[in-house]
């Protein structure tokens, strides 16, 4: 499975978005990461599908959309008509997450189920079917620039096993806070493939660089773990 790295725009210079956006595709980026917060499920508040549509407007890139809100169900369409590619919602976020990724999947989407670090993955046995990613929180969600949780390497570990256990080898394990060339390694070892970085990547002196460090440090010891 291939190494995906995401920046997230949270760490972007918002005055600056159009050429904060360039800068990272030029320098290689894989997809563009959409932090949503709506200052009740997390204690931030973010951006809405305005901005993911002056993103579609300007790039044909993945869009991967991080609802970290309370009730994702009435946001997904706009999400969804806005150009996202791919959705996340959390599974503490509604009682009702099974149909929230059904109706990401009926806009022809990339559904994702995403986990706080102290939640565990027993839902996973229960909506594995709808699923096209699950994201593992690797910090508590709401802002960039936190130290990775390292409990969570291991959850990351024995999400791959159950999915394996469950047939879905194809769904592949994104990772998001704390992601640096310090602990991707460590990441990619324990299975996750889809590497989010806000400040790895924006604070970068030199992006172009940061993005080939952090892949680089993921393919190195990704191996174990690769088809
Ligand atoms: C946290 C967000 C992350 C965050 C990552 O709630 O979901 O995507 O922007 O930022 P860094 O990479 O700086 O930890
Ligand atoms: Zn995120």
């Amino acid at each position: 499975m291939k190494i995906q790295i995401a920046p997230s725009i949270l760490a972007a210079d918002f005055i600056h978005l159009q050429s904060e956006v360039d800068s990272v595709l030029a320098a290689g980026a894989d997809w563009i990461h959409v932090d949503v917060m709506d200052g009740h499920f997390v204690p931030n508040l973010t951006m809405g599908p305005i901005v993911v549509e002056a993103l579609r407007a300007r790039t044909d890139c993945p869009l991967d959309v991080h609802l970290m809100v309370e009730r994702p169900e009435q946001m997904i369409p706009w999400f969804a008509q806005a150009g996202a590619t791919s959705i996340s919602v959390h599974a503490e976020a509604t009682p009702h997450l099974h149909r929230a990724l059904q109706l990401i999947r009926s806009y022809g989407l990339q559904a994702g189920m995403a986990v706080n670090p102290a939640t565990g993955l027993t839902s996973l046995d229960y909506i594995y079917d709808q699923l096209d990613y699950l994201l593992i929180m690797t910090v508590n969600p709401g802002f960039g620039g936190q130290s990775m949780i390292s409990a969570t390497l291991k959850k990351v570990r024995s999400a791959n096993e159950r999915l394996a256990q469950l047939g879905r080898t194809d769904v592949p394990v994104e990772v998001d806070g704390g992601v640096s060339v310090h602990t991707i390694g460590d990441l990619a070892a324990a299975g996750a493939r889809i590497f989010v970085a806000g400040s790895a990547v924006f604070q970068a002196q030199d992006r172009r660089q940061a993005i080939a460090a952090l892949r680089a440090a993921a393919q190195q010891t990704s191996g174990s773990r690769n088809a």
